[in-house]
């Protein structure tokens, strides 16, 4: 595909797998992290045309140098921004949970994604191309108990990227979240199908997911193949949940 496609959180977990899918598809990489800087090189130096930029997306100046950085190091516009990156994600009570706790989440959720739009869009607009693709949760249909900050905040990104499809559709920009179910990555350690067999039970395909498999997912939506599919919510868990 030859574009140049951001993945924000790409040193690890659904990062790391969507940055090398984009990167095998032929798109220059930059794989963005905030603090591992030891495993956002592993990432590049297992993908093709890749670089890591550090920056917090959760911050405007940062998202600024960020994107500066990215455009001297290739000299033509991010095109692809994938919303990926999330902080810590502490389950809460009611009783618990502060005001605070619901801004950390949207930090992510809402707060990047918008930084980084306003920063990208203009070079996405000058290409008539582009794909911002959300990453949600299937939370947002399950409504978790004590998780309200998260799962609130993974669901005000249906009603942006909605909003954003229609302001952004008539210059070939797509925006699209995928929600994925419970995949385990490094955070979750040593996960197997037998610890996870209550949530399994209830997944129509009696499994679980794989970051590949949200990996693909990304990597097709991000394809020309895709150019007729916007403001969608893609659930890529086996069934767990039908859709919003
Ligand atoms: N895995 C699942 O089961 C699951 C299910 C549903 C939805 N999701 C969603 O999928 C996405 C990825 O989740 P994950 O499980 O792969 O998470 P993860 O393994 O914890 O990875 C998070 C990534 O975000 C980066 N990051 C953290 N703070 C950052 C900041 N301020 N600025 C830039 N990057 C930052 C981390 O980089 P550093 O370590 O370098 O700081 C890391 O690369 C999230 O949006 C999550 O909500 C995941």
């Amino acid at each position: 595909m030859n574009k140049v496609a951001l993945v924000t959180g790409g040193s690890k977990g659904l990062g790391k797998a969507i940055a090398l899918t984009l990167g095998e598809q032929g798109n220059k990489v930059i794989v963005n992290f905030n603090r591992n800087a030891e495993k956002a090189k592993l990432v590049i130096d297992d993908g093709g045309e890749a670089v890591a930029i550090q920056a917090d997306i959760t911050q405007e100046d940062e998202v600024k140098r960020l994107a500066s950085e990215a455009e001297n190091l290739f000299q033509e516009p991010i095109t692809i921004l994938v919303n990926n990156a999330t902080g810590p994600q502490p389950e809460l009570s009611l009783q618990d949970v502060s005001w605070e706790d619901y801004l950390d989440q949207l930090h992510f959720t809402v707060k990047a994604p918008l930084l980084l739009t306003k920063e990208l869009m203009g070079g996405m607009q000058s290409k008539k191309w582009g794909r911002i693709i959300n990453i949600g949760s299937e939370v947002v249909e399950l409504g978790n108990p004590h998780f309200s900050n998260y799962v609130t905040a993974k669901s005000s990104v249906i009603g942006m990227t909605r909003s954003w499809a229609n302001e952004l559709g008539g210059y070939g920009i797509t925006v699209n979240t995928v929600h994925p179910g419970f995949i385990p990555v490094e955070r979750h350690g040593e996960v197997t199908e037998e610890s996870a067999k209550g949530y399994v039970q209830h997944v129509p395909l009696k499994k679980l997911g794989k970051p590949k498999d949200i990996a693909n997912t990304v990597g097709f939506l991000c394809s020309d193949e895709a150019e007729f599919i916007t403001g969608q919510n893609i659930n890529v868990n086996g069934g767990n949940t039908f859709g919003v």
